[in-house]
């Protein structure tokens, strides 16, 4: 540091104003740096993908990422829709999805493709866990059914799909939220800060991309046991909620090929057509 500010023709005895200032520029210097770092980068996130087949919006700001690939026209196979920062992020079943601008993930991919049967929110989970396991390699995520993505016990992610018909075709929406730094009072909610990966985000983003191209043109392969394999309740016991009440409690066994749960209950396996539920020391 001395001999910087020797070089740069500055006094550095202790009262000299100029050291202050040198400090100063340093330091907002850096800042920028890591803002300009963090920032979005469309290059990145388009590497090795075919870009006749994928077209890309990022912005600053919108409402919602699922919102927004609603009212444009998508004429690519793929149409990826980012935001640094959400104001009316939606997450499933009606709840607002926080969405600061500190460095997260907000993404849709849009497609008017036919996708085969599997559970679209399901897979979706398996290919963001996926993406992630690239970066964050401690074999700490999981996925809390139906898409929710945990780390230590916190929801860090989740996945809102939504379908639209546009003509005689289906859009299929899929939005992903990944958070690596929220200021949230809510006690479930993590996120993924530990591994510093703010500076990854269009490496990771562009991860979640290319499998998704390639669930699309190649299907995906024993989904089930992969999404059993990720799953962080495999044979724990589970309550099972109807409108926010308990309507039983029983172990969880997986999922079944359509998606839904698979329970044992009084010496039998049965499966549970809708609800969500909650796992004793999870999100707690
Ligand atoms: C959930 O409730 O778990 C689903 C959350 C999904 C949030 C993502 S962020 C990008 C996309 N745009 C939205 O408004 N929501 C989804």
């Amino acid at each position: 540091e001395a001999a910087d500010l020797q070089s740069a023709g500055i006094n550095h005895s202790p009262t000299s104003p100029f050291k202050g200032m040198y400090f100063c520029s340093r330091m907002l210097l850096s800042q920028l740096n890591l803002c300009i770092l963090n920032k979005l980068n469309k290059k990145e996130i388009l590497s090795n993908i075919d870009r006749t087949r994928v077209n890309i919006n990022i912005f600053d700001q919108i409402d919602s990422t699922n919102e927004e690939s609603k009212r444009i026209k998508i004429n690519s196979d793929i149409h990826i829709i980012i935001a640094e920062e959400q104001i009316k992020g939606k997450g499933r079943l009606g709840k607002k999805w926080s969405s600061p601008n500190l460095g997260n993930i907000y993404l849709t991919i849009a497609t008017l493709k036919e996708l085969n049967d599997a559970p679209l929110s399901l897979i979706t989970g398996i290919l963001c866990i996926e993406a992630l396991k690239n970066f964050v390699t401690d074999g700490s995520l999981g996925l809390k059914w139906p898409n929710d993505l945990v780390f230590a016990n916190k929801k860090v992610g989740g996945i809102l799909i939504e379908r639209e018909i546009k003509g005689n075709k289906n859009l299929s929406i899929i939005g992903i939220g990944i958070n690596f730094d929220l200021q949230e009072k809510e006690s479930w909610w993590g996120d993924l800060s530990k591994y510093e990966l703010k500076s990854k985000r269009s490496k990771i983003i562009n991860n979640i991309i290319l499998n998704f191209i390639d669930f699309i043109d190649n299907g995906i392969y024993d989904w089930q046991s992969k999404w059993e394999d990720m799953c962080i309740h495999m044979n724990k016991e589970i309550k099972i909620l109807r409108n926010n009440e308990i309507t039983d409690t029983a172990i969880f066994k997986g999922i079944n090929k359509e998606g839904k749960i698979k329970i044992f209950k009084n010496d039998e396996e049965k499966t549970i057509e809708f609800g969500e539920i909650s796992i004793k020391g999870i999100y707690k």
